[in-house]
């Protein structure tokens, strides 16, 4: 017999004896109490069983539990508060809730005095943990996992668009354990940088929603100058208790440069003494990184984190060498080249007057002496071209 709530009350008046229905909502993997009291009036004899088929759960008589025909899959993990049984509290313990325990328990008890009975009902929620976000090609991914029951999830962008230029196609699977993995994918807008993509995953019965949003920009920065990194918080971040945390991506690891908490409001470098954020800005929700000297290409994150709610900025820093020193280089490189060319010609012209000397006829020293005056000008040369 299945026991609808309209059976169990129609039961319970007819029966004339006193019970009550409970509901109860335990948190996967944690421990659960499902409520039972009576009016105490010894030798009480209590049994616990699931849904309309009576597994047994957990039995109690002369002064001690009975688990010998206990169900299997509640094996090691119930107990009763021996101590308060005398007191008419039979509650039970479930220890490491999952989802197979759902459905509706019976709290039977027998006492000198006649039965009672009660029903609780039992619902077991897995909540939102984390959600993920990241850019894969030309999609925005969102992705949580660990959920019952299955959330939704639903996306917008800043600045906003329309919602039907958005169209997600979300899957939802779950696990052995029953638990719902959800991921939701967007199709990038224009430009990737034009649009913040803002996911949220909302429980089922509303009573939980994690909002993470991402922003993937690129910057140019001169080499070894300094550069601003810009990070700007959604209108929707609540800027009363948050962390800001900074990091650059070496190898696919996160490295953390800085972290600023908006309650101690205390910048906590890691590393770098380089970079910094201006306090009275990122409490305002300008949390841009101001580099000095130190500027490395790559790709820096950006997080504002608050109680379930994330917003993340991806910069690319690209580095374009610096260009004063570069032109000034190949200006002196120029000069050179034509104090050489000067030289060239003088030296050829020296050889053609020397050549035509030659022809006339000289005394026997002025050769070497013509020889000694070239010496340091073929010197000059050779500095000169080195
Ligand atoms: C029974 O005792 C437990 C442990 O103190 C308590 O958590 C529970 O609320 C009590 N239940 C009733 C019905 O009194
Ligand atoms: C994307 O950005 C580039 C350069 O920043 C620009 O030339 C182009 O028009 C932009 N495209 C769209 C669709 O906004
Ligand atoms: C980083 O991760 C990508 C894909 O996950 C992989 O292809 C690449 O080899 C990794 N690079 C390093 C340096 O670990
Ligand atoms: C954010 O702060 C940086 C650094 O002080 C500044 O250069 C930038 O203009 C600010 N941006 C906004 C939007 O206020
Ligand atoms: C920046 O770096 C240059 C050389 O790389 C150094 O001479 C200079 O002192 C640095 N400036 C600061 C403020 O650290
Ligand atoms: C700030 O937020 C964290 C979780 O993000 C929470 O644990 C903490 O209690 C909050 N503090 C205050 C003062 O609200």
């Amino acid at each position: 017999m299945a026991w609808t709530p309209t059976a169990v009350i129609l039961f319970c008046v007819w029966t004339f004896i006193e019970c009550t229905e409970t509901q109860v909502v335990c948190t996967f993997s944690e421990d659960c109490v499902l409520q039972c009291s009576f009016k105490a009036a010894g030798e009480e004899v209590i049994h616990w069983t699931f849904t309309h088929k009576e597994d047994p759960v957990h039995a109690y008589y002369h002064d001690a539990d009975h688990l010998e025909h206990q169900d299997q899959r509640f094996k090691g993990r119930t107990s009763l508060f021996n101590d308060l049984i005398k007191a008419g509290n039979a509650s039970l313990r479930l220890r490491n809730s999952n989802i197979q325990d759902i459905g509706r328990y019976h709290c039977y008890i027998s006492t000198n005095k006649g039965d009672q009975e009660s029903w609780v009902n039992v619902e077991v929620h897995a909540p939102i943990q984390s959600v993920g976000i990241e850019m894969m090609g030309d999609e925005v991914s969102c992705s949580s996992q660990g959920i019952y029951p299955a959330p939704r999830v639903s996306w917008i962008t800043d600045p906003p668009t329309q919602s039907d230029m958005l169209k997600d196609s979300t899957q939802t699977s779950a696990d052995p354990r029953g638990l719902y993995s959800v991921q939701s994918r967007v199709r990038i807008l224009g430009n990737i940088s034009d649009h913040t993509y803002v996911c949220s995953v909302t429980s089922a019965d509303g009573t939980q929603e994690w909002t993470t949003s991402l922003r993937q920009q690129e910057i140019n920065s001169v080499n070894e100058g300094s550069v601003i990194i810009p990070c700007i918080a959604l209108r929707t971040f609540n800027l009363h208790n948050f962390t800001l945390t900074w990091a650059f991506i070496r190898a696919n690891k996160s490295e953390v440069i800085l972290t600023f908490d908006s309650l101690t409001k205390q910048t906590v470098g890691h590393g770098t003494s380089q970079a910094k954020v201006y306090p009275d800005q990122v409490l305002s929700g300008n949390g841009s990184l101001w580099l000095q000297n130190t500027t490395q290409a790559g790709t820096y994150t950006c997080s504002f984190s608050a109680f379930q709610i994330q917003h993340l900025v991806h910069t690319h820093v690209k580095l374009t060498p610096a260009r004063k020193k570069e032109s000034g280089g190949n200006r002196s490189r120029l000069g050179v080249l034509a104090v050489i060319a000067v030289l060239a010609l003088w030296i050829a012209g020296m050889m053609i007057m020397y050549a035509r000397r030659r022809d006339k006829p000289s005394p026997p020293n002025s050769t070497t002496e013509d020889a000694a005056e070239m010496e340091p000008m073929r010197r000059g040369g050779a500095k000169a071209s080195s």
